[in-house]
């Protein structure tokens, strides 16, 4: 029996309730397969910063260092709000990216054809969707240096960010990107704004090296504007679509929504080593935390890409994700999902059925 040491980050709000129902359908669909999982659990988020101060202690991120991959709930809450950047529960997400190298964010946006009624577009426009956001996470605008904010007279500030992009770091994501695209669609759309930035200049260059080393993967090059408007015109279009750290922060919420509910959707942040922190897109919902309404399909669905991607556990995988479609398919529902003669079922409701729909037990 293979044991994998699972690092779980709950944070705030219902990412603590979430991540319970993804850990338990992780030991469900692991029994089934011969796949022990350690769990410790660490502090992270709002959670972290009233305990200890910090929003990311360092004994959780030596925890995630000493794991094979990391299950994280959600942080921030109006609480919050007001404390200085360097301490707000958001620190917690890009300084796991940037301490441990998580390099690419994976975002997929599924289509789960009971739910077909769900999204604000047309059903013929989004059935069948099935697309996968790479967003490259550690580096770009978010991390650029010179930045902050200065006084250039008693009246007049000025905010500088700044993007940078090396030939390194574009190569590492993109060809990660097209990995990704060889096993799926082969399709692969590189975004970015060619025709303003001298980011885009070179993120355009370098991706178009990198596709001729895979030939067998059909590639587009799409400015940043246009790739918004093409996922809401015609999404199916695309199979992967890969791009710098903002520009795919926007395209993948807007991919997101596609689905209808940002209560399904699951992301992963992965390095180069195969350590990856998992994560549901959705956030921390103050206004239902506690009260057993959350979706903890997100979670659940991130826990599947943890076995996929971290663990190579495709068989772990696979069973999750087919114990969630099947739940769908009997028509059970949380509230954001709600359909007229759905059956109506709280976070703890849905992932006790995935659990046994996952160990195989029903
Ligand atoms: C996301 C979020 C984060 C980001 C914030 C909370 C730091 O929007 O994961 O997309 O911008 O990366
Ligand atoms: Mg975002």
């Amino acid at each position: 029996m293979s044991s994998y040491q699972i690092a779980v980050l709950p944070g705030d709000g219902i990412g603590q309730e979430v991540v319970a129902q993804a850990r338990s359908v992780l030991e469900a669909a692991g029994a089934r397969f011969g796949a022990g999982f350690e769990f410790e659990e660490g502090l992270c988020g709002g959670a972290a910063y009233d305990a200890t101060g910090e929003p990311l202690p360092e004994e959780t991120l030596t925890l995630c260092r000493r794991s094979d991959a990391g299950l994280f709930g959600a942080v921030g809450g109006p609480q919050w709000d007001a404390l200085p950047r360097d301490k707000r529960p958001e620190q917690a997400i890009l300084g796991l990216r940037k301490e441990l190298n998580l390099f690419a964010n994976l975002r997929p946006a599924v289509m789960f054809d009971p739910l077909v009624e769900a999204s604000s577009l047309k059903p013929e426009v989004v059935r069948g969707l099935d697309l996968l956001v790479v967003r490259e996470g550690v580096s770009g605008i978010y991390f650029g240096q010179p930045r902050g904010i200065e006084w250039l007279s008693p009246d007049e500030e000025k905010a500088v960010d700044t993007m940078t992009y090396t030939t390194g770091e574009i190569r590492q994501i993109v060809r990660l990107a097209f990995e990704l695209a060889s096993v799926r669609g082969k399709k692969l759309c590189s975004v970015d704004k060619e025709n303003v930035l001298d980011n885009g200049r070179l993120w355009r260059r370098v991706a178009g090296d990198v596709a001729g080393e895979f030939p067998e993967v059909e590639t587009s090059h799409m400015y940043v504007d246009n790739a918004a408007m093409q996922l809401i015109r015609d999404p199916l279009q695309f199979d992967v679509i890969v791009t710098g750290n903002m520009f795919g922060d926007i395209l993948s919420d807007c991919a997101s929504m596609l689905t209808g509910s940002i209560g399904m959707l699951a992301s992963a942040n992965v390095n180069e080593t195969g350590f990856g922190r998992y994560e549901a897109v959705h956030g921390t919902a103050p206004d239902i935390a506690g009260q057993d309404k959350a979706n903890p399909i997100a979670a659940i669905m991130s826990a599947a890409m943890l076995c996929r991607y971290s663990l190579k556990r495709v068989d772990v995988a696979e069973a999750i994700e087919a114990a969630v479609a099947a739940a769908l398919d009997e028509g059970l529902r949380t509230s954001d999902i709600h359909t007229p003669g759905a059956t109506a079922v709280g976070c703890a409701g849905m992932g006790e059925r995935i659990s046994a729909l996952a160990a195989g037990t029903s």
